[in-house]
């Protein structure tokens, strides 16, 4: 079995109410106005905690997702919790688009903080935005992608290497603080079966994590990691994120009353 397993949830999957959460999840919530933040942070909690679920087999209801915490340390970097007590997994969490993707390190499988991972969704990218972000080597790909696979592989291209860095810079458990140019992605093609495709991320002082990608219909999805790992297993009742439509649903009603 990998080290790791991801799972994927969408908006249908969010519990009503907010019996689901733990009292710091739902101080963290009610400092949030704004309808795409509150929503967001809702549905990554789903995620994370329904995969905790799915891997101690525990059936998702609400009062069991109610015992798990999907925490954050002061820079922002995720942490689980079962019933108050540490959960052992190491856990990164990503949403886009109304999907949400946990990734899970198995206990006791990887020295903690050393997974990150992104959901992007294949959308319009502007050679502005490729010449500000991403770095010499990286733009030079993108312009490959096209000129092999037209206006799709430019925009897939450019939002994998986003996708990438961002997974990569939470590892570094920095985020966006980081210059997105201080991690340089290289990007194989997909040669396996499951639809994983290896990536490497040098990143400044060099250090190089390798990770994998995948596309899943309108979705890509990114990991990076410490060290090498086999690519994540898929935890029993995810969603299919190559059949899911990406939505804005927040856009209705973008304050929250
Ligand atoms: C990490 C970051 C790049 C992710 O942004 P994003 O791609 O828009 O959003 P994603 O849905 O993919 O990821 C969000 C999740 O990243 C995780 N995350 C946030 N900061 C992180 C960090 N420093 N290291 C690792 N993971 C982090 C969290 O789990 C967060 O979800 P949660 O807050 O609901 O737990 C962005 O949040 C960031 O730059 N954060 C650092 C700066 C910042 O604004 N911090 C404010 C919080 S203190």
């Amino acid at each position: 079995m990998s080290q790791m397993r991801w799972f994927s949830c969408g908006e249908d999957a969010v519990p009503p109410g907010e019996a689901w959460l733990v009292a710091r999840e739902r101080e963290r919530l009610a400092r949030m106005r704004f309808t795409k933040r509150r929503s967001e942070y809702l549905l990554r909690r789903c995620a994370g905690k329904r995969a905790i679920a799915a891997a101690l087999d525990l059936a998702p209801e609400a009062a069991t997702l109610g015992r798990i915490a999907m925490l954050n340390a002061p820079g922002g970097a995720p942490y689980a919790e079962v019933d108050g007590a540490p959960a052992g997994f190491d856990v990164s969490l990503t949403d886009r688009a109304g999907q949400a993707v946990a990734l899970l390190g198995e206990p006791g499988s990887m020295p903690s903080g050393s997974l990150g991972i992104d959901l992007e969704i294949v959308e319009t990218r502007s050679a502005g935005f490729v010449a500000d972000f991403l770095t010499p080597p990286e733009q030079q790909w993108v312009y490959a992608e096209r000129e092999r696979a037209g206006v799709d592989g430019w925009d897939a291209a450019a939002n994998l290497i986003w996708s990438a860095k961002e997974a990569a810079l939470k590892v570094l458990r920095v985020g966006l603080r980081a210059d997105t140019r201080s991690v340089v992605v290289s990007v194989h093609p997909v040669d396996r079966e499951d639809g994983w495709g290896r990536l490497a991320i040098a990143a400044a002082g060099g250090a190089t994590f390798p990770g994998w990608w995948r596309r899943d219909g309108a979705f890509l999805l990114t990991m990076a990691t410490r060290l090498p790992v086999d690519p994540p297993g898929l935890l029993p009742g995810s969603a299919d994120l190559a059949g899911a439509v990406p939505v804005h649903s927040w856009l209705a009603n973008p304050l929250h009353h």
